[in-house]
């Protein structure tokens, strides 16, 4: 059963703008999307931060990992310029900030921790419990459906995550479902899987469902996927297209 939101724009705003920055928050709420994906690492000083990959070089300028770096001297950099000179005020966001800015424009998260290696642990418990004391009265007052999603490729960030806030929901980023998934994903009480829909099955999609998790395809950028995943079951996926599938994709295609 999947109570969030179906469409969500993957990285912020997919591929119309640099990914995971607020230039991205605000062109996937152009295109009328109030549900998002995106990525979360720590700092140097423990800070989390907005950022997929562990190093700078791709997507924002300079050199050496992110773990080199204090949360807000990565706050000053730019995160934007590869994609667009229009784009070069973006920096690399706060976690919290990003957040924030969420919860106050009514954009449902799924915040997929991304530990660089040997962060596992740490990651998971910082962002779990930024999180929790950020949502505590949806919490106390039932609003689960409000709740933000942890999602992790780590098992060990998401055990983590679970320690410190088990109340919040937690989901298991499985490239291709390993034998022995259901346990896996039992292990850290997992609602969903979050698969790659390059290597799911129709079978496998109803394995999942049957298991009683939810089932959450990444990344969906041709419409006619989009609508053969939805016709096998799959509950939600995450966008890089938001041009070409909106948030009511598949309301009426399928
Ligand atoms: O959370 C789904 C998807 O974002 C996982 O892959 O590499 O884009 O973070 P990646
Ligand atoms: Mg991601």
């Amino acid at each position: 059963m999947w109570p969030y939101p179906r469409i969500l724009a993957h990285r912020g705003g997919g591929t119309l703008a640099p990914e995971n920055t607020f230039a991205g928050l605000r062109r996937g709420m152009d295109f009328g999307f109030r549900a998002v994906e995106f990525d979360v690492m720590l700092a140097r000083d423990g800070v989390p931060v907005v950022m997929h990959d562990p190093y700078l070089g791709r997507t924002v300028s300079g050199a050496g990992h992110v773990f080199d770096y204090d949360g807000l001297e990565l706050a000053r950099m730019d995160a934007g310029s590869w994609f667009g000179a229009d784009y070069r005020a973006e920096v690399v966001p706060l976690f919290v900030e990003f957040a924030q800015f969420c919860k106050a424009n009514g954009i449902w998260m799924n915040i997929e921790i991304k530990p660089a290696r040997g962060f596992d642990v740490e990651t998971g418990e910082t962002v779990a419990r930024i999180a929790r004391a950020m949502f505590a009265d949806e919490l106390a007052s039932g609003q689960l459906a409000s709740l933000p999603l942890l999602s992790s490729f780590s098992f060990a960030a998401l055990e983590a995550a679970r320690r410190v806030a088990p109340d919040l929901p937690r989901a298991c980023l499985m490239s291709e479902l390993p034998p022995g998934w259901e346990p896996l994903a039992r292990s850290v009480e997992a609602s969903a899987i979050h698969a790659n829909h390059r290597h799911l099955t129709p079978a496998l999609a109803r394995a999942v469902l049957d298991a009683g998790f939810g089932l959450f395809c990444y990344t969906v950028n041709e419409p006619a996927r989009a609508a053969e995943l939805l016709g096998w079951g799959v509950e939600a996926f995450c966008t890089d297209r938001i041009d070409l599938i909106g948030p009511d994709f598949g309301r009426t295609a399928v």
